[in-house]
């Protein structure tokens, strides 16, 4: 029997809200039909537990059941001496067009459902007992992706004076930030206060206070500090500014954090025009070339019911590979992922929406402009105070409405320069320290719509795949540029059938059959990854690329789009298992740690003495290959020597940043690669054939506490996993833990990852996610039938 045990501390995370805040998790009724109620605990998504309607044809939201309306109930309880004060309650998002009633009255909402909003409640409290009751209605909601529904983020009571900050109102910038000085100023808006109100505001580094400073409350507060700690990402160092309001003998304290960190994205001229450091994403002075991903929103096994864990552990598997940055494709994120971002040093390209029209919740019959515009208003309030922000978007690939062409102009949701002007005015009003753009189609990337002038007032643009920055940057010479999305290349986890020679090879043949993507990383819907980083080296001016996307994400199964729940174009997988490619970014983007990676697996039974190719994704320059100890060859990286026939133009490049061996005969036992870099050994990787699964194995992946995440594979007598195991799993818990979710990452399965014992594994894996309720010792088992049972331990208080 495998028996493990990890020891850990309880660390149940804290949330940033203060003594007088109650974060409402539990205790909630939710019902679909209004009829019958069961509890639930908040963050919730009504939909992630299935049932995956397989026959579904919209495989782009996930084959889940999401559209509908559901209520939410819960009573709460306010003191006399709190209801005599201001109450209200902060919503970080709802899913969607939610509407609150408090005590059966109406007391607000919101109309944006990635938006975060506060409800007003005192006019509707009574001391004693309340009852809270939202109602959530994703039915005219449109979405490219798996949107989820109902309260999918954290709701938090708050008590406080009638004189108070109003919501999201605290401003703290940094116009100077210098290694030896720094200029802080602290903005805020407080209401009902009176006259000779003051407002103390301390700056605090850790437990240290850098400075303090008392100011009337209509004033602002304006810090100089001397040598500062800077914000970068290497070294995310935070402050915090505790601002204590003091009217008429009552006081409220809100503190938020901030970083001290200068960006700048200067654009060559003249003679320099090309040159890399004068060019591209500045911090702190240097250029930081951004190697961005995208991410949806939704946490995988999880849906989107928010989990910090969840997202805590894809941003360091991202961090890892040496992603530097994050894209919130396409609308506002969770405050804590951008709380996680500022500690660890990404950098964010922070998007409101995708379109303007639905699929932003807005319905045809409201007007456009003061809709958006209050939601981008919304959200830079929200968001200005994260040093990791560096840019707002508007929005993603938004047509034109311009002319009354069926082209890209004619959309009447769409841009024009107008709207994108005034869109960018209101979101300077609330934050003038960071650029605002969008991110763009390739194909509008012509002077013809260029000419329409609706790029002209934005501060920087963002163009998605097939080099379509460089169009922009021609036309735009004095706007930076950033390319918002790379690659959409596509691959299924452990699924290989060999390098594809087109383009597009999942149209024909195995892929096509099996509807799923070859793991060579040769197979794309638009690019592979070598070919951006090949371009990113060509545009030195341009800031940097974002790949389409990091890790898998329910819904847009492109190409497979009728046939499959989520996607193909993950570097990660929909549990977080990284895939070949993740070793590909790695090695030529993490410049911290060496890479040496091999694939394929080495399980070919009755393929004895066929040409089964081997690549290598390497931080190396160089490496020797060998298949049971003999020598198939060094490869070097550099223009490739290709076999003949073969059409693909991404092989014209790749030979640049991986090694490739096409001619290697399938034999069993052990393929092994040494890696080098200028002749010095780095490193070595070994793939050996497995025998038989005999028993399960189960790997801890992340663990902070309060949530664990497993990788369950099958191994074989001498303990090596067997990469085409499809054994069927069940797990139990005993302890103080439950098993949350379980599945695997095939794009194609369809059981409820809320159903422990429905899942398979899928080319040799599964993955568990396990939660801690209280302290004390946790046994995870996982079984399969004809195999060992293994069991894992996990320690506590
Ligand atoms: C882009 C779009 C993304 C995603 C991607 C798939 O055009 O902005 O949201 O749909 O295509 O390739």
């Amino acid at each position: 029997m495998k028996f493990k045990i990890v020891l850990l501390v309880l660390s149940i995370v804290a949330l940033t809200v203060s003594g007088e805040d109650r974060v409402l998790s539990d205790g909630w009724l939710f019902s679909r039909d209004a009829s019958s109620w069961r509890e639930v605990s908040v963050p919730h998504d009504w939909a992630i537990e299935g049932p995956f309607d397989a026959a579904s044809k919209d495989g782009d939201t996930g084959k889940l059941p999401w559209r509908g309306v559901g209520t939410y109930r819960r009573p709460f309880v306010v003191s006399e001496h709190d209801a005599a004060r201001t109450v209200v309650i902060d919503f970080d998002g709802v899913m969607a067009r939610p509407k609150v009633y408090v005590n059966g009255k109406f007391a607000g909402g919101w109309d944006y459902g990635y938006q975060s909003f506060r409800v007003d409640a005192t006019a509707f409290v009574v001391p004693g007992t309340n009852r809270l009751e939202v109602v959530a209605d994703t039915r005219r909601h449109r979405s490219r992706w798996y949107p989820g529904g109902g309260i999918n983020r954290k709701v938090v009571l708050k008590t406080m004076p009638k004189a108070h900050f109003v919501y999201n109102s605290i401003a703290v910038t940094a116009p100077v930030a210098e290694k030896d000085r720094a200029i802080v100023r602290v903005r805020w808006e407080a209401t009902n206060a009176v006259d000779n109100a003051q407002v103390k505001v301390r700056l605090l580094l850790g437990d240290v206070e850098k400075a303090c400073r008392t100011v009337s409350a209509k004033d602002e507060a304006v810090f100089e500090l001397k040598a500062p700690q800077l914000w970068d990402v290497d070294s995310p160092t935070l402050y915090r500014a505790e601002c204590m309001l003091s009217s008429g003998g009552e006081t409220m304290t809100e503190t938020v954090r901030f970083g001290i960190r200068k960006i700048a994205f200067p654009v060559g001229v003249g003679a320099d025009a090309d040159a890399w450091e004068k060019n591209g994403f500045h911090l702190n002075g240097r250029r930081v070339q951004l190697k961005g991903v995208n991410l949806h929103e939704d946490m995988g096994l999880l849906g989107r019911a928010y989990c910090r864990s969840a997202v805590r552990r894809q941003l360091i598997l991202m961090k890892d590979m040496g992603a530097n940055a994050l894209r919130t494709s396409h609308n506002p994120v969770a405050p804590e992922t951008l709380d996680m971002c500022d500690e660890l040093g990404i950098l964010v390209w922070d998007e409101c929406f995708d379109k303007w029209d639905n699929t932003a919740s807005r319905f045809p019959e409201e007007p456009l402009g003061p809709y958006i515009e209050r939601n981008l208003r919304a959200f830079v309030r929200r968001d200005r105070n994260h040093p990791s922000v560096i840019v707002w978007s508007m929005g993603n690939e938004i047509g034109g409405c311009v002319g009354d062409k069926k082209d890209f102009t004619h959309d009447p949701d769409g841009m024009t320069r107008e709207r994108c002007a005034r869109f960018r005015e209101a979101m300077l009003r609330e934050d003038n320290t960071r650029l605002v753009g969008n991110g763009n189609m390739p194909h509008v990337a012509k002077n013809e719509f260029f000419d329409m002038g609706i790029w002209d007032d934005l501060d920087i643009t963002g163009w998605n795949y097939l080099g379509s920055h460089e169009k922009a940057k021609a036309k735009y010479p004095m706007k930076p540029v950033i390319y918002t999305e790379s690659a959409s290349a596509g691959s299924t986890y452990g699924f290989y059938s060999g390098p594809s020679t087109k383009p597009y090879g999942y149209r024909v043949g195995m892929e096509a059959a099996e509807r799923q993507m070859d793991s060579y990383d040769l197979g794309t819907t638009i690019d592979i990854a070598d070919l951006e980083f090949d371009r990113m080296e060509r545009s030195p001016w341009c800031a940097g690329e974002f790949v389409w996307t990091g890790i898998d994400y329910l819904g847009e199964p492109i190409p497979f789009r009728v046939d499959a729940r989520s996607s193909y174009f993950g570097i990660v997988d929909l549990t977080g298992v990284p895939k070949d490619r993740y070793w590909l970014y790695r090695a030529y983007w993490n410049t911290k740690d060496e890479t040496v990676h091999v694939l394929p697996h080495w399980n070919w039974q009755g393929r004895e003495g066929e040409k089964i190719p081997v690549f290598v994704y390497t931080s190396g320059d160089t490496a020797e290959l060998f298949i049971n100890g003999r020598p198939q060859g060094v490869r070097r990286k550099g223009p490739v020597d290709l076999p003949g026939g073969r059409t693909n133009a991404c092989y014209q490049v790749c030979g640049k940043y991986r090694l490739m061996w096409f001619d290697t005969v399938y034999e069993p036992g052990e393929v092994k690669v040494v890696a080098y870099r200028q002749g010095k050994r780095i490193g070595e990787a070994v793939v050996r054939t497995a025998g038989k699964p005999v028993a399960l194995k189960l790997t801890q992946d992340y663990c902070d506490g309060e949530y664990a995440f497993y990788q369950v594979d099958a191994v074989d007598a001498d303990g090596i996993s067997n990469p085409l195991a499809d054994n069927r799993l069940s797990f139990s818990v005993s302890g103080p833990g439950r098993i949350v979710a379980v599945g695997n990452g095939n794009p194609r399965a369809m059981e409820s990852f809320a159903d422990p014992s429905a899942h398979s594994l899928f080319f040799g894996k599964v993955v568990v996610v396990v939660r801690r309720d209280a302290p004390g010792l946790i046994a995870v088992r996982a079984s399969a039938d004809g195999l060992e049972t293994a069991i894992m331990e996990v320690g506590g208080l």
